[in-house]
């Protein structure tokens, strides 16, 4: 695996189990390989609380929190702050926008999670989190890793296309082309064999540009 140069932590990959590990939130205690139990989860970790990206960015999950709900998604954030400014800085929000960070915030303030996670960059920074979205499976797989700098917020309509990208692949076996949405055609995964290669140019139900790209509509019903 690759490891980071500040210590030899290994940097989880996607398709690995998510490593477990016991934290301290803002709901609580919480054991990874407990939580979200037969759900989504996406984890993500923000540099600092009461710093201007890192509000915006965890104002935009509570805001949208309704739709990761409705894709059986658990929310867990993290920092490297402790639980009283984490509480501080919700409840601060909260004061001044009326945004409530009504989900569970990692306090890792021995950093334990941030360098099992990979999240700890020291050539971006030795004591802040990057920007990290792990996105984990109701088996605890990682599916999508996403990084960004400190210096730049992420886009939360991607995180969701990409959450809704992956569970529909898993449900429909297909995969996804550029820039797809619920709704848009998806690819038929390309033939294994000379067989299905036959098969799939006489297969005039697809919308084929030839038999390695192939696509067709979803029936959501
Ligand atoms: C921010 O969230 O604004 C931020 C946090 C740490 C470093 C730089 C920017």
């Amino acid at each position: 695996m690759e490891t980071t140069n500040m210590e030899s932590t290994p940097m989880p990959r996607i398709g690995d189990q998510a490593p477990d590990f016991e934290a301290v939130t803002t709901k609580g205690k919480i054991k990874l390989s407990d939580f979200a139990k037969n759900k989504w989860l996406v984890m993500f970790s923000h540099p600092a609380d009461f710093t201007p990206v890192c509000t915006t960015e965890m104002s935009g999950f509570a805001i949208r929190k309704k739709e990761f709900d409705a894709l059986n998604t658990e929310l867990l954030g993290l920092s490297i702050d402790s639980v009283h400014s984490h509480l501080g800085w919700v409840n601060n929000v909260r004061e001044k926008t009326g945004v409530y960070f009504d989900f569970p915030i990692i306090a890792d303030i021995d950093m334990k999670v941030s360098k099992l996670y990979g999240m700890l960059q020291p050539n971006e920074s030795e004591t802040a989190a990057v920007r990290a979205v792990f996105f984990i499976d109701p088996k605890k797989k990682i599916r999508l890793i996403m990084y960004y700098p400190l210096n730049v917020g992420r886009n939360m309509n991607e995180i969701l296309r990409a959450l809704e990208a992956l569970q529909t692949s898993d449900k429909f076996k297909v995969a996804m082309p550029l820039d797809w949405i619920k709704g848009d055609k998806v690819i038929v995964p390309p033939p294994k064999t000379l067989e299905e290669m036959e098969a799939r140019l006489k297969d005039d139900s697809i919308e084929m540009v030839d038999f390695y790209l192939a696509k067709k509509e979803l029936n959501y019903n």
